[in-house]
């Protein structure tokens, strides 16, 4: 039996945390959530973070050096943080791995945030037992892209600053972006028919799975889009980066063959 791990989301707004059934993806007991700090600077995010780490270790029957997963919405490679879009531009070149293992004193491992969600929605939800390439696309703040191909993510795609039409995708096909610019759905519907039918064109893929808040209102645009693509909502919702942060951190564990303090 697989124990089950922390999973922390970093996001703009909100920094929400589980502890994650890893056998089935289901979160056990409630999930924790703080307002990110404002600004969000390094210290600040990372105190919001071992307090939800304090509270649902405290909460819960895991080891108390057990590792901990964590989202964040930028590129991140080997541990450091390569963009931050919509976060406080202090993160840049921070090692948040790094970081986050000292401020907690316990091993965390950094994911970005899409392609956390990806690995939950591939392995949990929407496209569970998909071979082949899924592409899911969370449209929030920004636009997040995780590519995964048989059950293996390809990170930091980023397919949400593609310039379509001379502007970055992410600004005018975000969620935030629709609210901003007072958006009908047929509008919105047309941006992202322009999105959706160029990321098919690059890469076809399987499937899309569309993420973020937003997937709640996908009867109001996915009917309208036309692809040869199936395109599917989420299905893990608000969970999805929760979970797939503690996936990836087991999944880390498991290469590495080394447990708790150093991954
Ligand atoms: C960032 C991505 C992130 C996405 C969703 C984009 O602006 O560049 O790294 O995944 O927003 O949060």
């Amino acid at each position: 039996m697989t124990t089950p791990l922390i999973g922390i989301d970093i996001g703009g707004t909100g920094i929400k945390g589980g502890v994650v059934d890893l056998a089935s993806g289901a979160l056990l007991g409630k999930p924790l959530c703080v307002a990110t700090p404002r600004p969000a600077t390094t210290g600040p995010v990372a105190e919001a973070v071992a307090l939800i780490a304090d509270k649902l270790s405290a909460s819960s029957e895991l080891a108390a050096n057990s590792p901990i997963g964590v989202t964040f919405p930028g590129i991140i490679k080997q541990g450091i943080v390569l963009s931050a879009a919509n976060m406080d531009k202090s993160w840049l070149n921070q090692n948040i791995s790094a970081l986050l293992t000292n401020r907690l004193g316990r091993a965390v491992e950094v994911v970005n945030d899409a392609d956390a969600a990806g690995l939950a929605e591939t392995h949990y939800g929407a496209g569970a037992g998909v071979s082949g390439s899924v592409l899911m696309i969370t449209l929030g703040t920004g636009i997040g892209s995780a590519f995964v191909v048989d059950g293996q993510l390809v990170p930091n795609s980023e397919l949400g600053h593609l310039e379509i039409d001379g502007f970055k995708a992410e600004a005018r096909a975000s969620a935030v972006a629709r609210e901003r610019h007072g958006l009908s759905w047929d509008k919105y519907s047309s941006l992202l028919q322009r999105y959706f039918l160029h990321l098919e064109h690059l890469l076809s893929p399987e499937l899309f799975i569309v993420g973020g808040g937003i997937s709640q209102r996908a009867r109001d645009y996915l009917p309208k889009l036309q692809l040869r693509t199936p395109i599917v909502p989420a299905l893990l919702l608000n969970d999805a980066g929760i979970v797939g942060a503690a996936f990836n951190v087991n999944q880390q564990k498991g290469r590495t063959g080394v447990s708790d303090h150093h991954l």
